[in-house]
């Protein structure tokens, strides 16, 4: 039947979550204004979690998770979207609460969605995905906050060779900055070189223990995806009146720190929400990413997985050892 199509289905049992490839109907989709047929999806770190029935984030099973998606719309009600129209998914809560990008169809709120950039095609779209997103969003409020190339200092960008670090190190490299590139693998140092960072740091400088509540100024900005004793550190090196996105807690969703570098440098620690973004701001990051990464990393950056290859990948997403983005082929 031409309405039957592929799910990844997170059933619980006795407790334990477990994924399975179902087929499903267009009978099974959520309410909403447009049908989607789904391209590519992604594996975000928040995925894995799910994907392994942790975190506390899906509450209600069966559930089709995948926080991200880019399809070509099929039906629309509503007047922003027409057949044919290619569009990204991100937040929303989708993966989450709603039914998410590991189906071959989605139907959603025309809101939740923005038009594909016309410079890129889905796939490239998914190999930025949530974490390239943030990525941009994490840069523009750095931007907004005094960051320009023009510093002779370095950003810091955390857990550089995963997807937010590895999108944010390309991204910051074509826009002109000198990047530092933190990362806990050895051998990612020549990968995040061929992004574009300046220097590489071994993350275990950066978890050692300060001296006091302020270190040399370093950093003339900061993007980091790991939180705990790193955050603190990263903060307490900010050069005067620099700034520092917090985007992940891969390390922890703990920050012991001093007030001291707020009061006597005036850093500021900006935080970044990728799921709630009003449509005007979505819209300029993903023309910003469309039009400032270096299409030619692409295949350095991107595993190709399907659907069915999902959950081995998880275990490697939460493990630290996926390198870049993993991109979701729905008919692979
Ligand atoms: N705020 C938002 O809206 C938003 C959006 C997207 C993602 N996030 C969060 O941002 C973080 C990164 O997401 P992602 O998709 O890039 O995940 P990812 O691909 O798994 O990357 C995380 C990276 O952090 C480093 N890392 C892992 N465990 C660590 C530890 N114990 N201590 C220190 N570093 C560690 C690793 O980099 P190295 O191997 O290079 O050290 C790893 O590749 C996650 O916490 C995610 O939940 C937040």
């Amino acid at each position: 039947m031409a309405d039957r199509f592929t799910a990844l289905m997170l059933r619980e049992t006795d407790g334990k979550v477990a994924a399975q490839i179902e087929t499903l109907s267009e009978a099974d989709l959520p309410e909403g204004d447009v049908t989607v047929r789904v391209i590519h999806s992604t594996l975000n770190y928040k995925d894995g979690l799910m994907l392994k029935g942790l975190g506390r984030l899906v509450r209600k099973y069966p559930h089709v998770t995948g926080i991200d998606f880019a399809g070509i719309v099929e039906t629309s009600a509503a007047p922003a979207y027409k057949p044919g129209d290619k569009v990204i998914l991100t937040g929303w809560r989708v993966g989450e609460t709603r039914w998410g990008g590991y189906a071959q169809k989605n139907r959603l709120k025309a809101e939740w969605l923005v038009p594909l950039p016309a410079a890129m095609s889905c796939a490239q779209a998914m190999a930025m995905g949530t974490a390239g997103f943030t990525a941009m969003l994490a840069i523009m409020a750095l931007e907004e906050h005094g960051l320009t190339p023009d510093s002779p200092d370095e950003v810091l960008v955390t857990g550089a060779a995963g997807g937010v670090g590895s999108v944010a190190v390309a991204l910051l490299a074509k826009l002109g900055y000198r990047v530092a590139a933190a990362t806990g693998r050895a051998a990612e140092h020549d990968y995040l070189t061929k992004l574009g960072a300046t220097s590489i740091v071994a993350r275990a400088e950066l978890e050692q223990n300060p001296s006091g509540p302020l270190a040399s100024e370093r950093w003339a900005g900061a993007i980091d995806n790991v939180g705990g004793p790193i955050l603190a550190n990263l903060l307490a090196a900010l050069k005067r009146d620099a700034s520092c996105a917090a985007v992940g807690l891969a390390a922890s969703n703990k920050l012991e720190t001093t007030v001291i570098p707020f009061l006597l440098r005036g850093v500021n620690l900006l935080g970044i929400d990728s799921g709630l973004v009003p449509y005007t701001r979505r819209v300029a990051a993903w023309d910003r990413i469309a039009q400032g990464f270096d299409w030619a990393l692409l295949d350095s950056i991107v595993t190709n997985i399907g659907l069915a290859d999902l959950p081995a990948y998880a275990d490697k997403i939460l493990a630290g050892q996926v390198r870049g983005r993993v991109v979701v082929d729905m008919d692979r």
